[in-house]
């Protein structure tokens, strides 16, 4: 059984929260870090975007840039896009192949906990991201939209069917 679910901040009142917000007070309690925001781009850019640390930002760059350099075949998915930070960063690393990418999420939040997932269920409807602000990180680091692809839902469903690739 999991033991090490994550603290939950502001517990009580995460619950009058409309999960629909979540999305832009997430972003607005980022961008008033102002001091912790890195210069350099992307990660400026996907700064108020992504809850990713920025050692795996940067690796998730230095392995884009990798596939691009040795001309890897493939399409980019990630399965967990929240408000599309980290998918913009290996967006970004592979321009130059303008390769397709599969963006998969609920963006309802976190799935029920099953029992293997120990006390998660108090997280389950929580972390809720917003394919808008997705679209508005992609577009302000001029992602070609014409690459992307939104796949909304739960991912044991999605996994069920195939996913046809340009
Ligand atoms: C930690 S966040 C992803 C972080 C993101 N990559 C970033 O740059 O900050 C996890 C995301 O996975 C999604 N998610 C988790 N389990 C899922 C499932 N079974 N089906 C669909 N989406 C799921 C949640 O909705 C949430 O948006």
């Amino acid at each position: 059984m999991a033991t090490d679910t994550p603290a939950q901040n502001f517990r009580l009142l995460r619950k009058f929260i409309p999960s629909s917000l979540q999305p832009y007070l997430r972003g607005l309690r980022k961008r008033l870090q102002t001091s912790e925001r890195p210069t350099q781009e992307p990660f400026r850019t996907v700064f108020p975007y992504t809850q990713v640390h920025r050692f795996r930002q940067e690796n998730l760059l230095r392995i884009a840039r990798e596939i691009d350099d040795r001309a890897i075949p493939g399409a980019i998915v990630e399965c967990g896009v929240l408000d599309g930070g980290t998918a913009a960063i290996m967006a970004f690393g592979t321009k130059r192949s303008d390769r397709p990418l599969h963006l998969f999420d609920s963006w309802e939040g976190l799935p029920a906990a099953t029992e293997k997932d120990g006390d998660a269920e108090m997280w389950a409807g929580d972390v809720v991201g917003s394919p808008r602000r997705v679209a508005a990180v992609l577009r302000a680091l001029q992602i070609s939209f014409s690459r992307v692809n939104f796949h909304k839902g739960w991912l044991t469903r999605h996994f069920q069917k195939q996913i046809s690739t340009r």
